[in-house]
């Protein structure tokens, strides 16, 4: 179904058409104060000083053709311009009868001409412990995921991992020497992190070993198949670690979309070539670069974007570049979009600017979706107490761990297994809601105490919340109410308190609420509509008894319960993939 502002604003400018012969936007949306009426346009100003009329006059004369009987009171004007609408209380009613008969899509069509987008995130790299850069990668890039497909378009998902360069020769080289001592394998890899340290170490400090790694790093690009077996088991190790923290973290990744640096090493010759081709590249102290247009160094010259080194190596840019072009040659991608944090800005704004200089790319749109850093209590970028980077895999059982004990507090008497599935729910839950509902592109501070807390905009807050929705329909069979019959049998809802009728006027932003998140991908808009919904709620439910209530009004409060319920439900679970444990 049609959006309520979108409704509105299309009428209104076609008003405004009529009137001044060219096209204005309206520009309807919801007002910021209730004071002025449920939304507001605020498009006919500009029209007003575009034709050279009175804004004021104009939105009066608009106003006075506009035929919104249906949906609201007469319009307002009010200062300069501004239109404001008041939602009649019978076109609410309608409009979420509607959304309660479609709950898999909540009443949100699906856009009418899809793209397919390819998004790049989490990207891990082997051998080294996931840390917190790429839990922000790999959540925030899920969600973006998720609402792609559910607005209706294609999304591909590309785990572009570090699986590729020097450092796989000094690993399979220590591999190899482990395996000829007759060391057990599979433990040496168990600690990724320490056996990279040993490899490095031994590297800086051993000739012959060194030797060993640069003769396993050149057969491994010639493709021997004696390195290329210690390759795989290093990934297969790593893969067993990140695999299992997807699955913690409850997302949609999986080994199918893992296309990682490796994939691309036969392309990065083939890219170069292209790109002198084109005449895009040139040599700069022995090194392959491409110079795009505006980008300076300090001192004013032009910033290279280096392909190839002197010694003949790609880089990272290079891979980049070959994974672009089969993001849209083979894949057929009409967006790419990249979730890395913000200090890769200058990568990706090279990368997209050499690959449409040496028009690998086109017209499709490229983005890269940054994220802040995340900030430890003391505000510095966050660290274990002895300064080392934190192991997101640690990190998430301390969150599970703490939340078993506010579960425990709370509801003591919860069986063993409910407790540590509730405290499961509740501990990631807290970790992904925390990170979603912070903007995207501010650094933020990462607190147990504050993300676990049952009071704010918190997942156990919300996870409450709608716990606490769905047991009303609970209550209410026990006093012998049927409420499915009440609300199947409901032809119309009754809004009359001031509370109900604040509460429906927000179940009908959903729909908006997403369309923003997905013009931005801002994952906290979505959190934002969802924590005002659950506080809407909460007057509503203070103010407006549901189950001592009768007849129509019962009925009415009991359809904005469920209705409140799916949506609370859609998001957290559907949207944010965070989980909603029946009782809490
Ligand atoms: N492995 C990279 C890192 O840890 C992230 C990869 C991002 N994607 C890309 N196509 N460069 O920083």
């Amino acid at each position: 179904m049609q959006f309520t502002a979108d409704i509105l604003e299309q009428r209104l400018s076609s008003v405004l058409k009529e009137i001044t012969g060219s096209e204005f936007p309206a520009v309807v949306r919801p007002s910021a104060n209730p004071e002025f009426g449920d939304y507001q346009s605020n498009g006919v100003m500009a029209a007003g000083k575009k034709t050279k009329q009175n804004p004021r006059q104009l939105a009066e004369k608009a106003a006075e053709r506009l035929d919104v009987s249906d949906i609201c009171e007469k319009p307002e004007i009010a200062g300069p311009g501004f239109i404001n609408f008041r939602i009649k209380p019978e076109y609410m009613s309608r409009a979420l009868l509607e959304v309660a008969a479609d709950p898999e899509r909540l009443g949100i069509d699906e856009v009418q001409i899809p793209k397919k987008v390819v998004v790049d995130y989490s990207g891990p790299n082997i051998a080294k412990e996931m840390h917190v850069g790429h839990l922000r990668s790999t959540i925030i890039g899920d969600c973006i995921c998720r609402l792609l497909e559910f607005a209706g378009h294609n999304a591909v998902r590309q785990n572009h991992i570090g699986d590729w360069g020097t450092q796989f020769g000094m690993l399979c080289a220590l591999l190899e020497r482990k395996k000829e001592s007759g060391e057990e394998v599979s433990m040496a890899l168990s600690d990724l992190e320490s056996f990279y340290r040993e490899a490095k170490k031994l590297y800086d400090e051993d000739e012959k070993f060194a030797q060993t790694a640069r003769a396993a790093i050149a057969g491994l690009h010639r493709g021997e198949q004696f390195w290329k077996q210690s390759w795989i088991d290093i990934i297969e190790e790593s893969r067993k670690h990140y695999s299992q923290i997807y699955q913690r973290l409850n997302v949609t990744l999986t080994r199918e979309d893992e296309r990682g640096e490796s994939a691309y090493a036969e392309d990065l010759q083939g890219i170069v070539e292209q790109l002198r081709q084109k005449g895009c590249a040139e040599e700069s102290d022995g090194a392959v670069c491409v110079f795009p247009e505006g980008f300076t160094s300090k001192d004013g010259s032009p910033l290279p974007f280096i392909v190839q080194k002197s010694d003949g190596a790609f880089l990272y840019a290079t891979t980049d570049l070959a994974a672009l072009k089969y993001r849209i040659e083979k894949l057929g991608a009409d967006e790419i979009v990249y979730v890395t944090d913000a200090r890769q800005m200058l990568h990706f704004r090279m990368l997209f600017a050499a690959a449409r200089l040496a028009g690998i790319a086109q017209n499709q749109n490229l983005r890269h979706i940054t994220f802040g850093t995340m900030l430890g209590e003391d505000g510095k970028p966050f660290k274990t107490r002895s300064g080392d980077t934190v192991k997101l895999k640690d990190l998430l059982e301390e969150a599970v761990e703490r939340a078993y004990s506010v579960v425990n507090q709370k509801n003591p008497g919860l069986s063993e297994d409910e407790k540590k599935s509730i405290a499961e729910a509740v501990g990631i839950g807290a970790i992904k809601y925390s990170d979603y509902s912070n903007s995207r592109t501010t650094d933020y501070i990462f607190s147990f105490d504050k993300m676990l807390s049952m009071d704010g905009n918190t997942a156990p807050y919300m996870q409450y919340a709608c716990a606490r929705v769905k047991s009303i329909e609970k209550k209410a069979k026990e006093k012998g109410i049927d409420a499915d019959g009440e609300i199947e049998g409901l032809q119309k809802i009754e809004l009359a308190e001031e509370a109900e009728r604040d509460l429906a006027l927000h179940l009908l932003k959903y729909g908006l609420a997403i369309r923003g998140a997905l013009a931005e991908y801002k994952p906290n808009f979505i959190t934002a509509y969802l924590y005002e919904l659950a506080q809407k709620f909460s007057a509503f439910y203070t103010n407006c008894p549901v189950l001592s209530s009768q007849g129509i009004t019962r009925s009415s409060r009991l359809i904005l319960c469920r209705l409140t319920h799916q949506t609370l439900r859609h998001g957290l679970k559907e949207i944010l993939r965070i989980d909603v444990p029946e009782k809490m």
